[in-house]
């Protein structure tokens, strides 16, 4: 049965109909399934997805120009700045057709990522490499099935092979993640919707209260939309978070175990452990929750076990506003 489910995925996907997979646009409002829907975010049903016009694009600081098609070619990701990393790995920029879309395309060539992706700069190669073996052994799924980037990386991480995966993980564990991701306290936001798996401010939207949750957001959607890796996003999260999940992630309280001692001093990773410092804040959530919950259960998960068990939604929030917030 399933096995005829990825047959289809495949069949789809080969004939370039990826985008209508991730692109996913509900007719009738979806029912979340977990307890962090900022985190695991799904489209606002009836929103009209953008026509590309066909006319060629420019972003800043680029002399490059190109054309969008919609769907989007997920096997043809715009490179807006080669010259500020190395050459990409056919892998890395064109991916393998069907089923191994281009990593560059979500994941962005300099891998900076995006909130309904992960950063992937900088990370150790042999974490990568045991990433994509959980992927391949169905040992790392989404707490939120309905949600579109995560399924994506789902058929990614079955079908990409054990070579393909090495030159990927030599590619992105060469870079160093920068600076990317804004975080503000505060109470309040500007009204949102969700559009791409991604929280976009609403047209005509007045400010609406923050609550506890973390809202990421890019600094320029435009941009955004046109996949320019040197455009960033914001994270507004609640007032006095980031205080709070610093006590956290020290041990304070003995609700976990000192995040440091695995993830290093300064949280930007510790051998083949992975950096938390700077990544996006919805990521660190979902990772959390699916590791709480049994659905991120690799090979190395159970060391998470005992930082997890005790976690409510509410500590995510505090951990992942902290997070978000170091140095890379
Ligand atoms: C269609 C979009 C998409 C493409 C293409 C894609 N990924 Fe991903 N990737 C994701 C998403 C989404 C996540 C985060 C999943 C989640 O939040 O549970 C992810 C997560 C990952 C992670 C886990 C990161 C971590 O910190 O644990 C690795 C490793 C990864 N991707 C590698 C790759 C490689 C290698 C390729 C290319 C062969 C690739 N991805 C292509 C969407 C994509
Ligand atoms: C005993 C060692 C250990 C401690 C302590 C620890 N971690 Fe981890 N952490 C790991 C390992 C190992 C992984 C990789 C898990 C896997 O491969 O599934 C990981 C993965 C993660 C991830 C997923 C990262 C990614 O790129 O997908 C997050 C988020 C995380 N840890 C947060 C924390 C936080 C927050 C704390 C402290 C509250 C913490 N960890 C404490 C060992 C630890």
């Amino acid at each position: 049965m399933t096995s005829n489910i990825n047959r289809l995925v495949l069949m789809l996907v080969s004939f370039g109909c990826a985008s209508l997979l991730y692109g996913q646009v509900p007719a009738a409002p979806l029912i979340a399934q977990t307890p962090l829907p900022w985190a695991f975010a799904l489209n606002t049903p009836g929103l009209n997805i953008p026509i590309d016009d066909g006319q060629p694009k420019h972003v800043p600081n680029s002399t490059l120009a190109f054309v969008f098609t919609t769907p989007r070619n997920l096997y043809n990701p715009p490179d807006w700045h080669p010259a500020d990393h190395p050459a990409m790995p056919p892998i890395v920029a064109s991916g393998r057709n069907p089923g191994v879309f281009a990593c560059a395309y979500c994941h962005l060539p300099n891998a900076q990522g995006r909130p309904e992706n992960a950063s992937l700069a900088g990370l150790p190669a042999d974490y990568i490499m045991q990433q994509m073996r959980d992927y391949r052994a169905g040992l790392r799924k989404s707490s939120e099935p309905q949600m579109g980037p995560p399924a994506n990386m789902l058929i990614v991480g079955m079908t990409a092979t054990e070579a393909e995966a090495a030159e990927a993980a030599t590619y992105f564990s060469s870079l160093t993640l920068q600076p990317w991701i804004r975080v503000i306290e505060t109470d309040t936001v500007p009204e949102t919707v969700i559009s791409g798996s991604m929280f976009i401010e609403k047209e005509g939207g007045s400010m609406e209260a923050l609550g506890n949750r973390i809202v990421e957001m890019p600094e320029d959607l435009e941009l955004t939309e046109l996949r320019d890796s040197h455009s960033g996003f914001i994270a507004y999260v609640p007032v006095g978070s980031i205080e709070r999940g610093k006590a956290l992630a020290a041990g304070t309280g003995d609700l976990t175990p000192p995040c440091a001692f695995c993830h290093g001093d300064t949280l930007q990773g510790l051998g083949p452990i992975p950096a938390l410092a700077g990544r996006s804040p919805s990521y660190i959530a979902r990772q959390l929750w699916d590791l709480k919950m049994g659905n991120r259960k690799g090979l190395w998960s159970p060391l998470m076990a005992a930082v997890v068990a005790n976690l409510t939604p509410d500590n995510i929030v505090d951990i992942a506003a902290y997070t978000a917030s170091l140095e890379p």
